[in-house]
């Protein structure tokens, strides 16, 4: 048992390392200055180090909660605010002529948008139309398909209520069939969960709809695989990439679904209220729009068609643009690389640790920047409020079922090791 003057120090003492080197003013005064002149060299040793002080995080608290919610760089906030302000104050010089950019989102086609989301996922602009966030993309496919009553859609009982209910609502409304398949909880490997999907498909499968990872464990589902399954038998496959785009390399074409769907307010850390659906050139013909306005029927125009919902925020688009600007400066490989590279920390330090259970899947190919697990005799939200004590946010995923820690570019490798302590203390205590 661990003694217990060495607990409450553990628990009490700062969680995160003050950052040496630039004070917080002389960064904020930098990037007020402009992102150019001062992003060091990727081989710069304090690289992640400059990274972290873009976020408005303080220094001394620890975010791991992207699976929700990301924290946006402080460049992207910059970017909104300052368009916000530069709309309202510029208001009455929009004259409404074709010629002048318009000062809200919903009746243009926004290509250079589309065409720099499209770069990040290896898509084309037309094949991508913007939204609001994965759910609207989720709806736009349960809804837009020509399906018949008992027509079959395969899923996972994994899916999140923005992957699953418009499935579910279609289902009672015209008799589809949405069958949920079963993934052992952890999956051991990849061919595990390609297996039951072959064992699942029948002459009326017509969907699979899954996560690319999954919402609670981040289990990385073998999309590319299940896919390849489906195309042969004309299965139309959906993949909600929710918490994948920006957590992963993400290569739609590779993949080779049908259409694929995020929220890039989670981990391409956009302002919250962004997302996209991605369908296939040629796929695109075969779903009808959910949401009509005046270019419904315009099939010239790729995916424009299901951008259809009238007036949106266009300061959040600008954010949305600087977002991508920052992740693909960094460089999607390199941002996979560092963070699952981090959460192999964790794992590995968890693994280690008497009375954790990890509930996420250690395969490699299964496994990425999330990690669930729980402490014997400590509830999830337990054990996220003692994490809080000590300035780290997890999320808390229920009773049984422990605290989700999703791991990103703010994060660093002393966040993961004041994490590790606090649980190795939490599991003596418990034990
Ligand atoms: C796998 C998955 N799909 C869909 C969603 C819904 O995302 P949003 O609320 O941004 O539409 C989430 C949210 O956590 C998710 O994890």
């Amino acid at each position: 048992m661990m003694n217990r003057r060495h607990f409450f120090r553990v628990l009490i003492a700062p969680a995160v390392l003050p950052l040496a080197g630039t004070s917080d003013s002389a960064v904020a005064a930098e990037a007020a200055r402009g992102l150019q002149d001062h992003w060091p060299a990727p081989d710069d040793p304090q690289y992640w180090r400059w990274i972290r002080q873009q976020f408005l995080i303080p220094p001394d608290e620890a975010f791991f909660n992207t699976g929700t919610l990301g924290a946006c760089p402080r460049q992207v906030v910059d970017t909104v605010t300052r368009s916000t302000r530069e709309y309202e104050e510029t208001l009455a010089h929009w004259d409404y002529k074709p010629e002048h950019p318009d000062w809200f989102s919903g009746y243009r086609p926004l290509v250079e948008l589309r065409q720099k989301l499209a770069q990040v996922i290896h898509a084309g602009a037309h094949e991508i139309a913007l939204t609001q966030n994965a759910t609207m993309g989720m709806n736009f496919m349960a809804h837009g398909l020509n399906l018949q009553p008992g027509d079959e859609v395969l899923s996972t009982n994994q899916e999140h209520p923005g992957g699953r209910c418009g499935w579910e609502m279609r289902a009672q409304r015209q008799g589809t069939i949405w069958r949920p398949l079963e993934i052992p909880i952890p999956p051991p490997d990849p061919e595990t969960i390609v297996n039951i999907f072959a064992a699942a498909i029948t002459p009326r499968t017509r969907v699979i709809a899954i996560p690319h990872i999954t919402s609670m464990l981040g289990i990385v589902l073998p999309v590319r695989r299940i896919c390849q399954l489906a195309r042969p038998r004309g299965v139309f496959t959906i993949i909600d990439g929710a918490q994948a785009v920006g957590q992963l390399h993400v290569n739609v074409k590779e993949i080779g679904c049908a259409a694929y769907f995020s929220s890039p307010h989670k981990w391409l850390l956009a302002p919250p209220g962004n997302g996209f659906l991605y369908i296939r050139q040629e796929k695109l013909g075969e779903v009808w729009t959910t949401l009509c306005s005046s270019e419904w029927n315009n099939y010239r125009d790729g995916a424009y068609r299901l951008m259809q919902y009238g007036t949106g925020n266009l300061s959040l688009l600008k954010g949305l643009e600087a977002a991508i600007d920052f992740h693909l400066r960094i460089g999607p490989d390199r941002v996979e690389k560092r963070i699952v590279g981090l959460a192999n920390r964790l794992r590995e330090g968890l693994q280690k640790i008497h009375g954790v259970t990890i509930l996420s899947p250690m395969h490699p190919e299964l496994a990425g920047a999330m990690v669930t697990y729980r402490v014997n005799g400590i509830t999830g939200p337990q054990l996220m409020d003692e994490m809080w004590k000590r300035k780290i946010r997890v999320r808390s995923m229920g009773g049984e079922n422990g605290v989700r820690q999703s791991v990103h570019i703010y994060n660093s490798p002393e966040e993961i090791d004041a994490t590790l302590e606090i649980v190795r203390a939490l599991a003596a205590k418990h034990a």
